[in-house]
């Protein structure tokens, strides 16, 4: 495995890995220690299937499993991959007022995959099945960095703190309609520490666009407080870009790293996009 940093801080293009079949434990666990170091792997047009998609993320720990909340009949064949295309059931672009669509604009907001249920994602892989031609890239920023760079008296102020995620939050804040009632009793609200210390020792930020607000705190004091530390720890400089080639996979650590979708031409052009979600160990 050989691994070339793409920015200063975090992320890096993994290379000499082959991930068209399972990983062995050793390699799973090599994967895990990269990823634990860098945050963010690119891998390039690395070709697997949906089989082996699934096959190489069995290799990082216990998947999650799409629920869907009855947004749709399934696209995509197994439950172990999550839907981020702009496709609907039939494989055609989603309708601009489609409840998918208007869903998956959420993607759109700095987040970190999961942080609304109460066993966190680890890390997530996502698959470039098909790429539009303009726009459509994913950034990603670094949550261990964001922290460092806090003043003394700014992690003081944080430390301890508990956040209330919700996926409704989120997915509101994006545009979608109210939750059902039935969408509102599958998702409930859950509550995970602001910083918490990672695998890698360091210690990392933990919010993005599920963050709905800081317990014990007034909503507009710890909005407040959520959204300045988001600016602060997706700063331009502190980014990574990624720009999809067709095949490529992207494994990011969902404890230490926010990303967002960018936009594109999405009710003309297609994106047919497949993640697959690792649970954080039980
Ligand atoms: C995701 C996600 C971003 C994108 O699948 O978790 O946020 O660019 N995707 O599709
Ligand atoms: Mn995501």
């Amino acid at each position: 495995m050989e691994l070339i940093k793409l920015t200063p801080g975090f992320a890096a293009e993994l290379r000499g890995l082959d991930l068209t079949g399972p990983l062995s434990p050793a390699q799973g666990d090599a994967l895990r220690d990269a990823l634990h170091e860098h945050g963010v792997l690119v891998i390039r047009n690395s070709g697997p299937t949906d089989e082996t998609h699934i096959a190489f993320s069995r290799a990082l720990g216990e998947l999650d499993f799409r629920t869907g909340f009855g947004l749709a009949k399934n696209r995509l064949r197994y439950n172990e991959l999550f839907d981020a295309s702009n496709l609907d059931e039939d494989g055609n672009v989603l309708a601009n007022d489609h409840r998918r669509r208007l869903y998956n604009l959420g993607n759109q907001l700095w987040h970190t995959d999961s942080s609304f249920k109460s066993r966190r994602a680890a890390y997530s892989a996502l698959r470039a099945h098909e790429v539009p031609p303009e726009g459509g890239d994913t950034e990603f920023a670094d949550l261990r960095g964001a922290y460092e760079a806090l003043s003394e008296s700014q992690r003081h102020r944080i430390d301890g703190l508990m956040v209330e995620h919700s996926l409704w939050h989120s997915r509101t804040t994006a545009g979608y309609p109210p939750p059902t009632a039935e969408e509102l009793a599958a998702s409930p609200a859950v509550r995970h520490p602001l910083v918490h210390t990672h695998a890698s020792g360091r210690r990392s930020l933990y919010m993005g666009a599920h963050a709905s607000h800081i317990v014990g705190w007034s909503l507009e004091e710890g909005r407040a407080l959520l959204g300045e530390l988001l600016d602060h720890a997706t700063r331009p400089a502190h980014v990574y870009r990624h720009r999809w080639g067709l095949n490529d996979v992207v494994i990011w650590d969902n404890l230490s790293t926010l990303h967002r979708a960018t936009v594109f031409d999405d009710t003309a052009s297609r994106r047919d996009m497949r993640r697959t979600t690792v649970h954080e160990p039980a």
